[in-house]
């Protein structure tokens, strides 16, 4: 008979078997280290797949991501955004697709974090709050790695959550050994995500945990919190998890400053819920 810890152990196991990224994110990802390669050379290949550069596209030119102006290649889109905003966003549109169907509640609360932490990031001039965006579309990316590897115990996690009123970060460390956030940790490791987008990401729960990107933390906190108090998507939480006190002093803001974010996501509502990465 195996002990309890040994089951959770052998489950951790599983889970920070991450999956190796997508053919072509990848082949990005190894050649963007080499200095002699181009924008267009990186924006061609990513072309090659055509699905996945029509999904990028789609995502960035969608009324709700906020950028002005029409993006029309990939090339373009890596000039205007850098290298790590359409990695991020090639990484979302190829996990999404995997499960897009099985989780559209994760789905949507994924795509409506992402959203609300761009509003935010632009509001307080975040220089590249377009990578705010990417962090609160990966922010839960660990729920989607629970329910790929060990599909029961996500049940079960969902279920008990629900049954207990508790945390899912609780549950699914009970049941699975960790929780989403450290999963987060080790994809972000493994899928080699600069810091400026994983801490932010990994640090969803706590923004004080960040090392060096607190602030950007505390935008996706805020975004994770505000999108599952306005019912847009299934976070799988039972409940509005409270905001962390230290989330405001850090954005340097008052609670006027929800509201008017709450204003301008209103606005955006009809183009998010209409939004799907079919192509
Ligand atoms: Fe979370
Ligand atoms: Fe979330």
């Amino acid at each position: 008979m195996r002990t309890e810890t040994q089951v959770l152990k052998s489950k951790i196991e599983e889970v920070k078997n991450i999956p190796t990224l997508p053919g072509v994110v990848s082949k990005i990802t190894s050649m963007i280290h080499d200095p002699h390669v181009s924008t267009e050379k990186l924006g061609g290949i990513i072309s090659k797949d055509q699905v996945l550069s029509a999904k990028v596209l789609k995502l960035v030119n969608s009324p709700f991501y906020g950028f002005p102006g029409r993006i029309s290649s990939v090339s373009h889109a890596l000039v205007l955004l850098g290298f790590n905003v359409i990695k991020g966003m090639l990484i979302s549109a190829s996990v999404f697709d995997m499960m897009s169907r099985a989780m559209v509640g994760l789905w949507e609360h994924s795509l409506g974090c992402a959203t609300v932490a761009g509003i935010i990031g632009r509001k307080l001039n975040e220089t590249d709050s377009e990578e705010v965006f990417i962090a609160g579309l990966l922010h839960d990316i660990g729920k989607v790695m629970i329910k790929v590897t060990l599909l029961e115990d996500f049940e079960a996690v969902l279920q008990a959550a629900k049954e207990e009123g508790a945390y899912m970060r609780e549950v699914e460390e009970r049941i699975v050994g960790v929780n989403h956030a450290g999963i987060a940790r080790w994809v972000a490791a493994k899928w080699n995500l600069p810091a400026n987008i994983a801490e932010p990401m990994t640090c969803h729960h706590d923004p004080t945990r960040a090392k060096d990107y607190a602030r950007r933390a505390a935008m996706v906190h805020l975004a994770d919190l505000l999108i599952q108090a306005v019912g847009f998507g299934d976070s799988g939480s039972p409940f509005v998890p409270p905001l962390h006190p230290r989330t405001l002093p850090l954005l340097g803001v008052d609670l006027d400053f929800i509201e008017t974010v709450l204003l301008e996501l209103e606005e955006n509502m009809d183009s998010l819920s209409e939004f799907s990465l079919e192509v």
